[in-house]
């Protein structure tokens, strides 16, 4: 079965799948875009993930495509149109074809582009083994808040990572603190045991996974704090993970070849990530 694309109105074969070479997210990254996981056919947590749209949108100054509820049937057929049980939905908006120039064209003619893939479904013991990473200075600009396609630091610092044999890497400030992983929000649980996550700002994306775990913790009267880390506290904690739309919880055994804690799964992360499978089940009824 061959994938189907949405792109500017036309539900076309992926292969053909195209945008003109002067739209302005090819020329100058300007758009934004969302990744959502699809679990036994139905998208999970998409009401989050249009909250945080929705905002990416008004910090660029970017128009709407089409309306929300258009746009969530758009998305809905292609997961449709491509039968995927188990993937994600790639959407995205930039502010679309303009003669080049820096400002903003006078015309709104936002394009909007969603993909869809299949992946293997959630697995608990898979999620479970973890992974190793490496640490980075952090490069990125000062607007991480947004969920722009913007994303090269990211990449040079992943490609970083892939080359260490790393699953991801984290961005390290100069004063030493922890913001966020490439395409991940970062997690410790310190040597006194508390769990940690850095608070929201312009350093890091907030997470929806990031929110569905704080959620799931809450439930569960898991008590958590929303503050900046340092490498260092990082290196001394007992357990530490990533969260993201398409990790979920990934606990991190080594960070720069040095092992966290025991340099096993802890037990906080894999309680986390048994409640998190259980908030994507919650959501199929
Ligand atoms: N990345 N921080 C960054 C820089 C990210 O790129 C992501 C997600 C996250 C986690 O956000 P969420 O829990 O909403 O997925 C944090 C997606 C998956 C990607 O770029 O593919």
């Amino acid at each position: 079965m061959s994938r189907i694309s949405y792109v500017n109105g036309h539900y076309v074969p992926h292969h053909a799948a195209s945008v003109h070479i002067e739209d302005r997210g090819y020329q100058f990254s300007d758009g934004v875009y969302e990744v959502v996981s699809i679990h036994m056919g139905k998208p999970i947590d998409m009401d989050s993930h249009m909250v945080r749209l929705t905002r990416s949108l008004e910090e660029l100054e970017i128009a709407w495509p089409v309306c929300l509820r258009a746009m969530d049937m758009i998305i809905r057929e292609v997961i449709r149109r491509n039968r995927i049980r188990d993937g994600i939905v790639y959407m995205q908006i930039t502010r679309g074809v303009a003669t080049r120039n820096h400002a903003f064209p006078d015309h709104h003619n936002s394009a909007f582009v969603v993909t869809a893939k299949r992946l293997p479904p959630f697995d608990f013991d898979a999620a479970n083994k973890g992974v190793n990473i490496i640490t980075t200075p952090e490069i990125r600009w000062q607007r991480c808040d947004i969920k722009t396609i913007s994303l090269l630091g990211n990449c040079l610092a992943k490609e970083k990572a892939r080359r260490a044999g790393c699953y991801e890497a984290w961005f390290v400030e100069d004063d030493g603190m922890i913001t966020e992983g490439t395409t991940s929000n970062s997690w410790i649980v310190t040597a006194n045991g508390e769990l940690v996550t850095r608070d929201v700002s312009n350093t890091i994306l907030n997470g929806i996974t990031r929110l569905s775990i704080m959620k799931v913790a809450k439930e569960n009267n898991i008590e958590f704090s929303q503050r900046a880390f340092s490498l260092e506290e990082a290196k001394s904690a007992k357990e530490a993970f990533i969260s993201s739309t398409t990790s979920f919880v990934k606990p991190v055994l080594n960070i720069d070849d040095k092992p966290v804690g025991d340099g096993k799964v802890g037990p906080l992360s894999a309680k986390l990530l048994s409640y998190y499978g259980d908030h994507m089940k919650a959501q199929l009824a």
